[in-house]
């Protein structure tokens, strides 16, 4: 075969020569800072945000972080839980709440039959703030578009908003929890429960009438009888 044949044959060894569609997204452009914006309608699937988020240094938290925790769940889930921020198990896994608190929130879901078809969980910020401490509003804000694509993509009918940080980060609501638990709030024309975060159930065991996880008991019902109105509808 002459030499310019050869050239034009695919290297089926070498898949780096196989031309691949044009990103939508620079890959190099964005992560680097909080000021180039992410525009809704970056990502096509939830993929890339992951490969993004593991090169992001849009705040600082790029610098401590061991993966990046960008998701978990049904892609099409009726429902999407929000967290503060990964935690040491998190950021060892690269997978959202599966340490104690997401061990409970597990538990707390299923008590109103929800499991792995209707949820899809992540986190406010997707790496972890040092120590557990809380994320920081330039944080949330570098991270927030992120969450925003995450929620076009996935299209929840509802979003489970799980302590403070996660009502504010998405919405800018800077209420206390214990103020707005248990409330319907539209976001964006979508419905949102801010609930007590799981970790603060854990500190607090009771069970008493009252007591923080009587009161998520309360909230989480009400999902459950919001999800059943909206499928019957
Ligand atoms: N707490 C959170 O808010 N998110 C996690 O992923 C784990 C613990």
């Amino acid at each position: 075969m002459p030499p310019s044949n050869e050239a034009n044959q695919i290297d089926l060894f070498n898949l780096a020569e196989v031309a691949t569609p044009t990103p939508a997204v620079d890959f190099d452009a964005i992560p680097t800072s909080a000021a180039v914006p992410i525009p809704p309608g970056t990502y096509e699937t939830l993929e890339p945000i992951v490969t993004h988020c593991n090169q992001c240094h849009r705040c600082r938290l790029g610098e401590t972080r061991t993966h990046a925790v960008v998701g978990r769940g049904n892609p099409k889930a009726p429902i999407m839980v929000v967290g503060e921020g990964p935690g040491q198990n998190e950021d060892e896994t690269g997978l959202p709440f599966v340490g104690r608190a997401g061990q409970l929130l597990t538990k707390i879901l299923e008590s109103v039959r929800l499991g792995d078809d209707d949820i899809y969980v992540t986190n406010i910020v997707k790496c972890r703030p040092p120590g557990n401490r809380t994320p920081e509003a330039d944080e949330l804000a570098a991270c927030r578009p992120y969450l925003i694509e995450q929620i076009r993509l996935v299209d929840p009918k509802i979003i489970l908003l799980t302590g403070a940080s996660a009502v504010r980060g998405l919405t800018g609501d800077k209420r206390g929890i214990t103020k707005i638990r248990g409330q319907w709030i539209e976001w964006e024309g979508r419905l949102c429960m801010p609930v007590l975060h799981p970790a603060y159930l854990l500190r607090n065991p009771s069970r008493e009438q009252g007591s923080p996880k009587w009161l998520m008991w309360q909230d989480i019902q009400l999902v459950r009888q919001k999800l059943d109105e909206i499928r019957s509808s």
